[in-house]
């Protein structure tokens, strides 16, 4: 939801353009930079996404901010779009997050004679810091701070001195050093072409940008001392290299991305397999699609290890606090690490002494840094907003962690290196080709249902996530079994409709609730490793036993990146979304 960036060192804007546009995933409605030259704040804000954007003329100066736009208060227009001043135009502010409580505040600096131009919530905050000015420019932003509600992050920039203080509560920001560069960013991508020795804000923390760099605690005023850390990313992995979208890359890039994700250290899953064994009452907690590799993870853990775990959406855990114990175990999936229902489950969670393990994708993270273990799922950076190569990995950790649970950690890797092998054959030209004369039949449809059932039911809500986010078809997942309770209402005529036919107890069930969808008309498309005659479309999946999961959302998610190409839409950027979901 939005990002943000400060940069000092050489000519800044050309660094802010390319910074910027790697953050574009995180909110591409408007975008704007501002720099400090000659004793002077120069600003420029546009509508629209900034990799479309064929500025021509620069912002001088070797100092400045920048900010892509996720709008929560006000339309998407220049004047809403960041950074946003103060009265004499001294202080400029980006901001990710929500101000909670601005309307109270700008409902004080208005009877101070403040004047405001835009609707959002962040104007409050340059006014506010030239309320406090005379304190100093840092002093000023720690009182600004001091007053505000919600979870944040901002980078403020002054225009005297040149100097820019950044601050994180709840959203999160990283500093990049290079030489005597750097960089602070919603996200590492933003600067990975520069560098990848990184230092971690914590909430409540602020850095100084004026040559010395220094971090403070918030709480307490004292120097904070950070350690550098390098990131084994490389920039490469972050560009779409010979794809046109960076979702088409990812989904091919799960070639690797299975194998790498269960490449995890054996003590490590035994030791969380333990604790799992011993919990009493184990959650599984996340968001969208990571929410839905949870709930998949309920049917995992029962089928592999006999064992019964909750699945919790997160934005709910909160509602769950009188289940939790010190003996409860909570383990929270996040692609991003920094989603903000997921980290107040997971404060709901500590408040309760419950221990918190995470499965997450970006090292150092919010997420990654708040549990009492962590495993990293390796899929390397994922930009497009639909989550592809990271759900996969997700899924394979959990089948591995499931194996451990039951004491068949060797034989569930074996599966997961034979199903990694396997998706890398079925993620051949003609198996896309193949999709993509289906979403050609297809595309235009309104509606595109989707069923099955046990392991696969959370995958058919998965596979209707990825329809509905990028082509805007809408599509909606069922339990087999529930169609005949209601939604078999909507059947009619050449409604497609999305069968997971895995080959294993359900099977047969499955296979029957096609057929009643097809004697009322519906256009059935199996995904499944043999053909059968109800089948109108067959997508061949590999047969890979409990991991059929895995293997059953990738013809989904390719189908579904060609439904958008198809109808016309950007599947990178859908519209009303971003990549990290930072807002409650
Ligand atoms: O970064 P996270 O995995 O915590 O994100 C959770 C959801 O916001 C995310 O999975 C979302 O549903 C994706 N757009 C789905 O493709």
């Amino acid at each position: 939801m939005c990002g943000i960036i400060g940069y000092k060192g050489k000519e800044a804007f050309p660094v802010l353009i390319e910074s910027l546009k790697r953050l574009e995933y995180r909110g591409y409605d408007s975008y704007g930079f501002a720099t400090v030259h000659s004793g002077e704040l120069h600003i420029f804000k546009n509508t629209g996404k900034i990799s479309e954007s064929n500025m021509l003329e620069g912002l001088p100066g070797n100092t400045g901010i920048a900010h892509t736009r996720w709008a929560t208060h006000g339309n998407v227009n220049k004047t809403n779009a960041h950074p946003h001043i103060d009265c004499e135009k001294r202080i400029a502010v980006v901001h990710n997050g929500i101000i909670e409580n601005y309307q109270e505040l700008k409902n004080k600096l208005l009877k101070k004679g403040h004047v405001f131009n835009s609707e959002t919530d962040t104007e409050i905050i340059p006014h506010l810091i030239e309320e406090n000015i005379k304190y100093g420019f840092e002093e000023a932003v720690k009182k600004t701070v001091s007053q505000l509600k919600g979870r944040y992050a901002i980078v403020a920039l002054e225009r005297d001195t040149g100097k820019m203080v950044a601050v994180r509560r709840g959203s999160p920001l990283i500093v990049g050093v290079k030489d005597k560069e750097v960089f602070v960013a919603s996200d590492i991508p933003a600067f990975l072409n520069y560098t990848n020795n990184v230092m971690y804000l914590d909430d409540n923390e602020m850095i100084v940008l004026d040559g010395e760099n220094k971090f403070y605690s918030l709480l307490t005023g004292e120097e904070v001392k950070k350690r550098l850390i390098t990131i084994d990313w490389d920039a490469e992995q972050a560009e779409k290299g010979k794809y046109p979208h960076f979702m088409i890359k990812e989904i091919m890039e799960q070639k690797e991305t299975i194998m790498r994700a269960i490449n995890q250290d054996d003590k490590e899953i035994e030791k969380i397999a333990n604790k799992i064994n011993n919990a009493f009452g184990t959650f599984f907690t996340g968001c969208g699609t990571a929410g839905k590799v949870c709930f998949a993870g309920e049917y995992i853990f029962s089928r592999i290890a006999n064992k019964h775990i909750n699945y919790v959406v997160a934005s709910e855990f909160p509602n769950y606090k009188h289940f939790l114990t010190d003996k409860t175990l909570l383990i929270a999936i996040s692609q991003s690490g920094e989603t903000a229902d997921v980290l107040e489950a997971i404060e709901t969670a500590k408040k309760r002494g419950v221990k918190v393990v995470s499965l997450v994708n970006v090292a150092g993270s919010t997420i990654d840094r708040y549990s009492d273990h962590s495993f990293n799922i390796k899929a390397g950076p994922e930009k497009a907003v639909a989550s592809t190569k990271a759900t996969t990995a997700q899924l394979a950790l959990v089948i591995l962690l499931a194996h451990a649970v039951a004491g068949k950690l060797q034989e569930g890797k074996m599966l997961l290196m034979e199903t990694a092998s396997k998706v890398n054959d079925m993620l051949n030209p003609r198996y896309e080709e193949r999709i993509k004369k289906l979403a050609e039949k297809i595309h235009k449809q309104p509606n595109i249902y989707i069923i099955g059932r046990s392991l696969n039911y959370p995958i058919a809500l998965e596979a209707a996530i990825k329809i509905q986010e990028v082509s805007y078809i809408h599509a909606e997942g069922f339990a087999g079994g529930e169609l005949k309770h209601g939604p078999i209402a909507l059947i009619e005529k050449g409604v497609p409709c999305i069968v997971l036919a895995a080959n294993d107890e359900t099977k047969d069930d499955i296979i029957a609730n096609a057929m009643e969808i097809k004697s009322r008309g519906g256009y059935i498309i199996g995904v499944s490793p043999e053909n059968n005659e109800v089948f109108d479309y067959w997508l061949k999946v590999p047969d890979v036993g409990v991991a059929s999961p895995i293997v059953n959302i990738i013809p989904v998610q390719i189908l579904a990146y060609h439904l958008a190409v198809l109808r016309g839409y950007d599947p990178d950027y859908p519209r009303n979304l971003a990549k990290s979901v930072t807002v409650k």
